[in-house]
């Protein structure tokens, strides 16, 4: 049994974020960060375009970029948090930026270089070339190293949350008073299941975007998080609104991760063409190939299925070279590794599952439905993105997200005590799950049931279908789950089955089209909004 005042996990912006704040805040608390994979992979580390912050005033303003966040959020964004997370923001990125992370500057070196990214009416994003997510992650694994008090925990993967439940009490989700007392997590190394007891738990596990079969996600992104969270009966909110990326690189090959060409090309100047080199953007947007992602992805869709063309094209044929290759040196070298030469050649794009905006449901503190349990960054439903997020608030969300939720556990996590009596884990199974082609196989039919039925369009009658087959699924996984060794592929396959049923589920809630949830059944926007609460 291990034992950690404060339990993070997950290692990306929003789990080290959390443990340095909390770290310099209290020295005298021991946090223990885990990650299953090693402590530098994580979505963030992917991040390309950079983090949006108001930071020329004299052309930007707190309103501009909340206006943006709620005209993108398409109705369904909470107003405060946006306020919150726009006004703090500045603050937040300002401290990383002390504690080491480089953002490009002007020629002058006087100011930052702003980018623009869809959605955005001002150049509001910071950015270190195209590789903005790999310089926080090394700035935060660097910070967090000068911390005694913080220990990460590499291999380590998270399997549940503990709760009442395995203590013998009947847990269900409209129960006021679930508690977590921190989880059950296998280490990978000795192949053990450890129990880690915590005051106070975060979960802080990133997205989910290999439920589907094209996602700029990493394999990590398995939406562990949140189904962990469902199955202690937290709330989980607005799963339906999953951003799909417009412009992820077509490589005919075929890859997974499939790689971005950051939105910041077309704020630098790229235009979206047809093969024949017609902009078709004029015909969805006046904003362009600079309209929010939502309407992009769906244009882009929309002109492959008329024209039966596997993708579309960003035109940089016109862009000055010598600049495209500095701001973009791993677009640019990407390319040219699959034969794509950006200042010759059109580069084709097609759009690709890219982030969730729904998640575990915190309030503005950062506190999920359950006690002692908190979560932060992609995995978190915090009111900020509402149906649709604005490009390069994730980064920002989940910065000042961090700062909120150590200024809420700091004091009271004094008075908060290990709780006694938990039970080691209870391992069912005894079977090797030898048959790996049985997990690689069905993961490969969820992303083939989520992409071809819970994609960018919807239809009652897709759902359902999608719903039908979930549950086959579901039933084969819980069969071998309990009668195999715990594994972290079969783990993150029940995962990712949880996953989908909250998307599909949420999807076929959401009787209208808003956002990123477009359905050929229902068109117009309902007056009455209504939160998706699973
Ligand atoms: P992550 O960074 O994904 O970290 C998750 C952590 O949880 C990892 O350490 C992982 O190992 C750990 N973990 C997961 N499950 C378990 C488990 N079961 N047990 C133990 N550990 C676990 N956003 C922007 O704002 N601006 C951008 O420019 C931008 N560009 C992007 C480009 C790409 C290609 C991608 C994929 C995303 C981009 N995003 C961008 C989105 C943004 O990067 C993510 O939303 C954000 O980084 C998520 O941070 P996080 O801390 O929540 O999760
Ligand atoms: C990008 O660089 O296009 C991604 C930005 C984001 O996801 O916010």
């Amino acid at each position: 049994m291990q034992k950690a005042d404060i339990l993070i996990i997950g290692s990306g912006i929003g789990g080290l974020t959390t443990a340095i704040k909390i770290a310099q805040a209290r020295p005298d608390l021991q946090i223990k960060v885990l990650t299953k994979t090693n402590e530098s992979e994580s979505n963030t580390r992917y991040a390309q375009g950079g983090v949006a912050a108001v930071w020329d005033f004299d052309t930007d303003s707190f309103s501009k970029h909340i206006e943006d966040t709620l005209d993108a959020g398409d109705g369904l964004c909470d107003d405060d948090i946006v306020n919150i997370v726009v006004k703090e923001g500045p603050l937040r990125v300002q401290e990383i930026i002390d504690w080491g992370a480089r953002f490009d500057k002007t020629a002058t070196e006087e100011s930052y270089d702003l980018g623009r990214e869809g959605g955005h009416s001002e150049n509001r994003i910071l950015h270190y070339k195209d590789l903005t997510g790999w310089e926080i992650q090394r700035t935060l694994v660097a910070k967090a190293d000068e911390f005694s008090n913080i220990e990460v925990l590499e291999h380590f993967f998270a399997l549940d949350l503990i709760t009442q439940h395995h203590i013998g009490y009947n847990v269900t989700r409209l129960m006021p008073n679930i508690e977590c007392y921190g989880a059950y997590v296998l280490n990978k190394e000795s192949h053990k299941i450890e129990t880690f007891l915590a005051k106070i738990t975060v979960v802080a596990t990133g997205g989910a975007g290999q439920v589907y079969r094209n996602t700029t996600n990493p394999v990590i992104a398995t939406g562990d998080g949140i189904a962990m969270a469902y199955r202690a009966k937290g709330w989980i909110q607005n799963m339906e609104f999953v951003q799909f990326h417009p412009t992820a690189l077509f490589n005919p090959a075929g890859e997974n991760p499939v790689f971005l060409v950051s939105e910041a090309v077309r704020g630098f100047g790229g235009i979206l063409k047809d093969h024949n080199g017609t902009e078709f953007m004029k015909k969805y947007d006046e904003r362009e190939s600079l309209a929010p992602r939502d309407i992009v992805a769906r244009a882009i869709d929309n002109e492959m299925k008329v024209s039966g063309d596997e993708c579309m094209f960003l035109d940089c044929r016109h862009l000055d070279k010598e600049k495209f290759i500095a701001h973009f040196p791993t677009i640019y070298d990407k390319c040219r590794s699959i034969g794509v030469d950006p200042m010759k050649d059109m580069i084709p794009v097609v759009p690709a599952c890219h982030y969730v905006c729904g998640g575990i449901r915190v309030d503005e503190m950062g506190r999920s439905s359950i006690g002692r349990l908190y979560a932060c960054g992609e995995c978190t439903c915090t009111g900020l993105h509402g149906a649709n997020r604005l490009a390069s608030n994730s980064l920002l969300e989940a910065l000042v997200f961090a700062h909120r939720i150590k200024d809420d556990i700091i004091e009271k996590v004094s008075s908060i005590h290990f709780k006694q009596g938990i039970p080691d884990w209870k391992a069912t199974g005894t079977m090797q799950p030898k048959e790996m082609v049985l997990i690689t196989q069905s993961q490969k039919e969820l992303r083939e049931i989520m992409s071809s039925y819970v994609g960018i369009v919807r239809s009652d009658i897709r759902l359902k279908r999608a719903m039908d087959r979930l549950w086959l699924l579901y039933q084969e996984t819980e069969s071998l789950y309990h009668a195999s060794h715990i594994s972290p592929h079969l783990c993150q396959l029940r995962n990712l089955i949880t996953i989908g049923y909250l998307i599909s589920r949420s999807a076929a809630m959401r009787r209208e089209s808003r956002g990123l949830h477009y359905t050929t059944d229902y068109g117009e926007k309902l007056a009455f909004i209504q939160p998706s609460i699973l």
